[in-house]
C-alpha cells in the first residue's frame, strides 16, 4: 500500500513517520556541518519543541551540546489514525540525542497547564541540577484555557479597524482563492492577545525564577514576526501583530528583572517560513511564495534550521551577545527585508493572480516544504512500505 498525504484545505491530516525521521535528520545532519558555537547552552527548555522553529531552536541547541527538555502538545498513534508528525518529530530526535550522548527529554500536554509547569519543575530539579540556560518560546496555538476560570479563551486571525480581500493558498485544491479578513472586535483582539501574546512567556520565566532555577547568563527567547508593508494588514496590523507587540512589553518587563540576575530576554523576529502555523494564516501564501522565488534566486534563502542556526551563532552565543535594533529586538528577518528583496517581491504580488501564481511564484517549493513537514515528498523515502 502507498501512503499519500491527506490534506484538508491547508491542515494535513496524516503523516508519513520515515519521513518525519527524514525532516529531522536533516536539520541534524544541517546543524552538525556548521561550526560548533563557543559558549552555548547546556540545559535548554524548549516550549513549542515538537515542529518549526522550536524543532529546529531544539535541533541547534543539540548541535551546541545541549540536553534539552522538549515541550509541546501532540498526538501519539492510536488504532485507527498515525500520531501527528510533531510527535515522531519528538521520538526521532531523542533517539538521535541518546545516539550522540545528549539527554533529550519529551512532555506532551498543555504548556499553559498548571500541570505541564509541574512536569517541568520537577525534570528541571531532577535533570538539570535544579538550572536552565536557556528558554525557547515557540508556541503557536489557538486557543487557552483561561488561567483564572479554566474557559477557553479562543484566537483569532482577523484585521484591525479594516477588513482585509486578497488571495490565499488552498493546498488540497492547489488553488489561490479569494480571502477576505474581517476586522477584529476589541473582545477578539484581547482573547488574541491572550493566547498570542508575551503573559504566559513570561509566567514561565517568574515561575523558574521564583524555583531559583535560572543559571548565571540566563537567556530567553520568543519568536515573532513583523513583515513588509505588504503583509501588514493581515499580520502586523492584525490581531496577530497586537499579539506580538504584547511579547515585546513582557519582553522589556523581563529585562528589567533579569538583568540584575544576569540573565535577559528577547524577541526575535524571525522570516516568513512554511510551518503548520503558518500555512494557517489567510492571505499569507502568495507573500511566502513570492519571497521564496526571490531569495532562492538571489541565494538569501534560509529554512528554520538556517534560521535558528544563524540566531545562536550569530546573536545569542555570539561573543558580544546579540545585535539588537531600535527596540531591542533580534532581527533574523533582516534578509527578508532587505530593499533589493522586497522591491522585487513586489512586482510579483502585483502580478499574482488564480491563473499563474504555479508558474510566478515558487509554489511548488511552498508544497514541498509542507509535505516535508508530514514526512511526504522525499524522494530518497520508500512511500509504499506501511508505517
Ligand atoms: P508550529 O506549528 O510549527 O509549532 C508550534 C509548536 O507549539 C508545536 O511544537 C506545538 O506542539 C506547540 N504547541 C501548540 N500548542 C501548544 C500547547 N497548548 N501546549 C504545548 N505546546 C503547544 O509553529 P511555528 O511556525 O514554528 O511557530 C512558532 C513561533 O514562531 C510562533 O510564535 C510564531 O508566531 C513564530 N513565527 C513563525 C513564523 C513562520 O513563518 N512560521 C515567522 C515568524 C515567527
Ligand atoms: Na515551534
Amino acid at each position: 500500500m502507498i501512503i499519500t498525504p491527506e490534506v484538508k484545505n491547508v491542515v494535513a491530516l496524516n503523516c508519513f513517520p520515515p519521513g518525519c525521521k527524514e525532516a529531522v535528520q536533516r536539520q541534524v545532519d544541517y546543524i552538525r556541518s556548521q561550526s560548533a558555537l563557543k559558549n552555548g547552552p547546556k540545559r535548554v527548555l524548549i516550549l513549542g519543541a515538537s515542529s518549526g522553529f522550536g524543532l529546529a531552536s531544539r535541533i541547534a541547541a543539540f548541535g551546541a551540546g545541549a540536553d534539552t527538555l522538549g515541550v509541546s502538545f501532540e498526538r501519539g498513534p492510536s488504532e485507527d489514525r498515525s500520531g501527528s508528525a510533531g510527535w515522531y518529530n519528538n521520538l526521532y530526535f531523542r533517539e538521535i540525542a541518546e545516539e550522540h550522548g545528549l539527554y533529550a527529554k519529551n512532555l506532551v500536554g498543555d504548556a499553559f497547564s498548571v500541570s505541564m509547569r509541574e512536569q517541568v519543575l520537577s525534570t528541571i530539579k531532577a535533570d538539570f541540577g535544579g538550572k536552565v540556560d536557556l528558554v525557547v518560546y515557540s508556541l503557536a496555538t489557538g486557543v487557552r484555557p483561561d488561567p483564572e476560570s479554566g474557559n477557553l479563551i479562543r484566537s483569532v486571525i482577523k484585521s484591525v479597524g479594516i477588513p482585509y480581500t486578497g488571495l490565499t493558498l488552498n493546498i488540497e485544491k492547489e488553488q489561490l482563492e479569494a480571502v477576505t479578513l474581517e476586522p477584529a472586535t476589541l473582545q477578539e483582539i484581547d482573547n488574541t492577545i491572550k493566547v498570542m501574546g508575551g503573559e504566559d512567556w513570561a509566567d514561565w520565566i517568574e515561575l523558574l525564577n521564583r524555583h531559583d532555577m535560572l543559571a548565571d547568563g540566563f537567556k530567553t527567547v520568543a519568536y515573532s514576526y513583523i513583515g513588509p508593508e505588504s503583509t501588514q494588514a493581515i499580520y502586523h496590523k492584525g490581531t496577530l501583530g497586537h499579539a506580538k507587540k504584547d511579547l515585546q512589553y513582557h519582553a522589556e518587563m523581563m529585562h528589567e528583572w533579569l538583568r540584575p540576575l544576569g540573565g535577559d530576554a528577547w524577541v526575535t523576529v524571525c522570516k516568513a517560513l512554511v510551518t503548520k502555523a503558518s500555512v494557517f494564516i489567510p492571505g499569507l501564501s502568495p507573500y511566502v511564495m513570492a519571497l521564496f522565488k526571490v531569495t532562492k534566486a538571489m541565494g538569501l534563502h534560509e529554512g528554520c534550521i538556517e534560521q535558528m542556526y544563524r540566531l545562536f551563532f550569530t546573536h545569542l552565543y555570539a561573543l558580544n551577545g546579540p545585535s539588537l535594533d531600535a527596540e531591542r529586538m533580534i532581527r533574523m528577518d533582516d534578509w527578508e527585508l532587505r530593499d533589493d528583496v522586497q522591491s522585487q517581491v513586489n512586482q510579483l504580488l502585483e502580478k499574482i493572480t488564480p491563473d499563474n501564481f504555479k508558474d510566478l511564484v515558487d509554489y511548488q517549493g511552498l508544497r514541498q516544504d509542507f509535505m516535508q513537514l508530514n514526512g511526504f515528498g522525499f524522494d530518497n523515502i520508500d512511500y509504499e512500505k506501511s508505517k
